[in-house]
């Protein structure tokens, strides 16, 4: 009759039976407090509801073994495991039979240690006795939304985690760490069969001789192994279904580690080490209602196991078989043609002596996952520099030089790796692994090194297409350039084109059969129709370079529509051209390009539509600002950084924003960030670093110095935006605006003299204090200085940005200290001198130079 009456009832018969029981309380919602127990058949479910802890039967086994874990909370059928406690020391049903008496059960002991006990109280597992002195009973076991379990003290540091002590799987957030000091790390180790969690025979783990690759071992000798770190920061997968794993590595001075993430709203993936030995990729199939397994090594052709080709051999990826080395041939002919491999191959010619100048050369075999047991020569060598240690080194048969500017924290600029002995466990990449791969020189009599490219077939398969690839990508940008500086003889034509098809696309050089290009050009009189001739009350923005209209084509699709202003100095053509390769970029964190229309003077851009406004209409609104929570802004943050990524690097062409600000991210309905108005940035060719503009355009307050002063942008400038974009979104406080800042001259003069006094706390925006992470917002601000650093090569890269962020526990200690910005003693005459401050329109400047 009376609900509320009946539920205070229960709840009070609740806490009435909880005193009168000899033992303590069930454990509630996510945490397990110090005084209460787990006991099999409950669980502790994370916040979210992801993951679950609690006691699991992994086979049917007879008596019934019972363990403690952790598996994914909304899967269904037998629990998908990804962390167990008592691997071997399981629960046997035979003890826990009677049902009334004592049962097994987990606790915090001493307040601070887990402890895993049976029916009989003798301890089965401990989580290891804490160093820290001080327990207090307020501290508690926390299983977080990604599958952590936390011990946590009541200030909240945490003392133990399971994410530090693996078994065979690895999720996000997790790492696969290794010290530089002890040269100890995390080893995952497999479990005994699909049914058994002891430790089986497989493990794996950074290489503790090299530390930049990663091995699988069968008991102790190697069983494969991962490419070689290329001091790329962060790779990224496409593994379909618009899931993206990025995996990010980080070398500090103190340790190197590797996690992955996986794009926002893909589903749940995990690596294992399966018992059989497989190193294998699985993502959750909800359709099918399966693990699907995305990719798996060494692979069933057993080609890629560690040294299976043999010295001198390689394992073609693409053909899964054995092959000699460029230059070489199989020792045994007979046992090779019958697929036993382990004698390897020879020199079809020996090296000349040692000392014979001239005698030897190096033959290139790219995409390589170079071999084995290198040494890794040390300091700060160039290219050419690696390739004379090698070659004056007789004993030296192969290097292989990597580029490590977006990623060394120890300062090092470059890798050079040198091999002096036989060359085992090479490997030729291909398609999606080929990312991961080098260019590895080896060392020739010089009559084959000169002959190599005819005689290698496998070398030439690859180095034409690539060098195919480079004439091409050079032909279009010679037209491109070239077109642009014809600009004032551009044709006024008026003729209506409504489709730029493949073959236009092709006249350009680019080959691209895969993709059937069709990219609509609208005519001009369907967008008047669309937006009631550009009438005032379609308009929905005005951006850095023309207004912007909500639009309804004929066929119901309702589009963002924006007119360039008539001022551009761009040729028609090259605008579609231009138009075209944007709207090849595709990434969930940027909005899509949907077609273009260039009549008469008119050059206008069709984007998607999203019915959320700019993040500055929230992030800057008092009334409002509060729906933006510190893990939404984390969020924001973490997209803007992705597509910036993608833009800067993982499109294939260097695209340059150039204008990146609060009102060019738009949210979508989950406040997922997509940046918009990337059509007029500029794309740079391969090897073009910067380049120079008379005209700069952008965002006053968002525009990297050298860029305002000199006209110079480069990927850099726009990562000077971005820093700025993100102590915007920390402390909610407009670039342009000068509230919220005390007395500082502007918001970048701001955070750096609190975060340099160690206030950095204060900077965060007040409105959303409750929500944050002291130290993800430290780790935000202190990204943020960085990014706006006045000299551009103290900036980190996106790629650096990004492997900081997708690797969540990166503390700021780890990270280089920013020096002061004398840019904001510049901002502040320069604002003086700006009639309207907060004007945050874009501007262009024209500089007379
Ligand atoms: C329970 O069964 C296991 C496995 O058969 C056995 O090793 C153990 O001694 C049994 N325990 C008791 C208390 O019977
Ligand atoms: C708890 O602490 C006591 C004394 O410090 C120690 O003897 C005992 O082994 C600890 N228990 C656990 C489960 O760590
Ligand atoms: C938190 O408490 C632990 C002991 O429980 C102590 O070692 C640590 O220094 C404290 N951290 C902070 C930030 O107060
Ligand atoms: C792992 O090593 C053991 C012992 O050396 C061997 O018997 C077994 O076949 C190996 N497993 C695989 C998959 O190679
Ligand atoms: C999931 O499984 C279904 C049925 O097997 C399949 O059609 C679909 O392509 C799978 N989805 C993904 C993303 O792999
Ligand atoms: C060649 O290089 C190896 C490995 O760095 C080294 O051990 C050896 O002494 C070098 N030999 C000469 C002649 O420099
Ligand atoms: C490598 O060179 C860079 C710049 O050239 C320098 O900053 C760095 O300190 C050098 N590192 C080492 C280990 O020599």
């Amino acid at each position: 009759m009376d609900l509320s009456r009946s539920a205070t009832c229960t709840v009070a018969a609740v806490a009435v039976v909880c005193l009168l029981l000899p033992r303590p309380c069930a454990p509630a919602g996510d945490h397990l407090a110090v005084g209460e127990l787990l006991l099999p058949g409950k669980s502790v479910v994370s916040d979210g509801g992801a993951f679950a802890l609690g006691f699991f039967v992994p086979d049917d086994a007879t008596p019934a073994r019972q363990y403690l874990g952790i598996w994914y909370n909304n899967i269904p059928g037998r629990p998908t495991v990804v962390w167990v406690a008592n691997r071997e020391t399981p629960i046997f049903a035979n003890r826990t039979s009677s049902s009334s008496g004592p049962a097994p059960a987990l606790a915090l002991a001493n307040d601070t240690t887990l402890v895993l006990s049976d029916a009989s109280g003798g301890v089965l597992w401990t989580s290891g006795v804490s160093s820290v002195g001080s327990s207090s009973s307020s501290s508690s076991a926390v299983l977080k939304n990604d599958g952590n379990l936390v011990v946590r003290s009541p200030n909240g540091t945490a003392l133990w985690q399971s994410f530090d002590h693996p078994t065979d799987t690895l999720i996000p957030g997790m790492k696969v760490r290794m010290s530089h000091r002890t040269l100890r790390g995390d080893i995952f180790v497999s479990w005994k069969s699909p049914g058994d969690p002891a430790p089986g025979s497989f493990s794996y783990g950074v290489d503790p001789g090299t530390y930049i690759q990663l091995l699988l071992w069968n008991g102790t000798r190697p069983y494969w192994r991962s490419p070689v770190w290329t001091g790329i920061a962060v790779t990224t997968n496409y593994i379909g279904a618009g899931t993206v794993i990025y995996t990010a590595v980080v070398d500090t001075t103190e340790e190197i580690s590797t996690a992955f993430t996986v794009s926002d709203g893909a589903s749940p993936t995990r690596y294992v080490i399966t018992s059989s030995g497989e190193f294998q990729v699985f993502s959750w199939n909800g359709t099918a209602s399966a693990w699907a397994t995305l990719d798996s090594w060494p692979g069933s052709s057993g080609c890629s196991r560690y040294g299976y080709c043999g010295a001198y051999g390689y394992c073609d990826n693409m053909a899964a078989a054995c092959r000699c080395l460029d230059g070489f041939e199989p020792v045994n002919a007979a046992e090779w043609s019958d697929g036993r491999f382990d004698q390897g191959c020879r020199r079809k010619e020996a090296l000349p002596p040692c000392g014979v100048l001239d005698g030897a050369g190096f033959l290139p075999m790219p995409s390589m996952k170079v071999p084995g047991k290198f040494l890794l020569e040390g300091g700060n060598r160039s290219a050419e520099e690696c390739a004379a240690r090698c070659a004056t080194n007789c004993s030296c048969v192969a290097y292989a030089y990597a580029d490590l500017q977006s990623s060394s924290a120890k300062g090092e600029v470059s890798r050079c790796l040198v091999w002096v002995g036989d060359l085992i466990d090479t490997q030729m990449l291909d398609g999606r692994m080929a990312v991961n791969g080098e260019t590895l020189y080896l060392r020739v009599a010089v009559a084959v090194a000169s002959r190599g490219r005819n005689a290698s077939k496998n070398a030439l398969k690859i180095v034409l297409p690539v060098l195919a690839s480079v004439l091409m990508l050079t032909c279009i940008f010679c037209l491109w350039f070239c077109r642009f500086r014809d600009k004032g003889r551009r044709t006024n034509s008026t003729e209506s084109q409504n489709k730029l098809t493949a073959s236009n696309w092709n006249e350009m050089g680019q080959v691209d059969h895969t993709e059937d290009l069709e990219f609509p050009c609208i005519r001009f009189a369907d967008i008047v129709a669309a937006t009631r001739n550009f009438s005032e009350t379609c308009m929905i923005g005005r951006g850095g370079f023309g207004k912007v209209y909500k639009g309804t084509l004929d066929r119901g699709q309702v589009v963002a529509i924006k007119r360039l202003s008539k001022n551009s100095d761009q040729g028609a053509e090259e605008f579609k051209n231009e138009a075209m390769l944007i709207s090849k970029l595709q990434h969930r964190n940027l909005v899509r390009l949907l077609g273009c229309c260039t009549e008469a003077a008119e050059k206008l851009l069709i984007y998607e539509y999203l019915p959320n406004k700019g993040l500055d209409t929230i992030l800057f609104d008092i009334a409002m600002k509060s729906v933006l929570d510190w893990p939404t802004r984390l969020g924001i943050i973490k997209g803007v950084a992705r597509g910036l990524l993608y833009l800067h690097q993982d499109s294939r062409l260097t695209v340059i924003h150039r204008d990146l600000k609060a009102s060019n991210v738009l949210l979508d309905a989950e406040m997922r960030p997509k940046i918009a108005d990337f059509g007029m940035a500029k794309i740079f060719g391969d090897n073009q670093v910067k380049a120079n503009t008379k005209r700069v355009v952008g965002t006053y307050g968002y525009i990297a110095p050298e860029y305002l002063t000199a006209g110079v942008f480069s990927v850099k400038s726009d990562v000077y935006s971005f820093g700025v974009l993100l102590l915007e979104i920390v402390s909610g406080v407009r670039i342009s605006s000068s509230d919220g800042i005390m007395e500082f001259p502007s918001l970048i003069a701001f955070a750096w003299s609190l975060w340099r006094e160690g206030k950095a706390r204060d900077v965060v925006d007040p409105s959303m204090a409750g929500s944050c992470s002291a130290d993800e917002a430290l780790v935000c601000i202190h990204v943020g200085l960085l990014c706006v650093e006045d000299e551009p090569s103290r900036r980190p890269l996106m790629s650096s940005v990004v492997s900081i962020f997708e690797n969540g526990s990166v503390s700021s200690m780890s990270l280089p200290t920013p020096i002061q910005p004398a840019y904001f003693t510049m901002m502040e005459e320069r604002r003086d001198d700006t009639v309207n401050t907060r004007n945050t329109m874009t501007m262009t400047i024209l500089e007379g130079r």
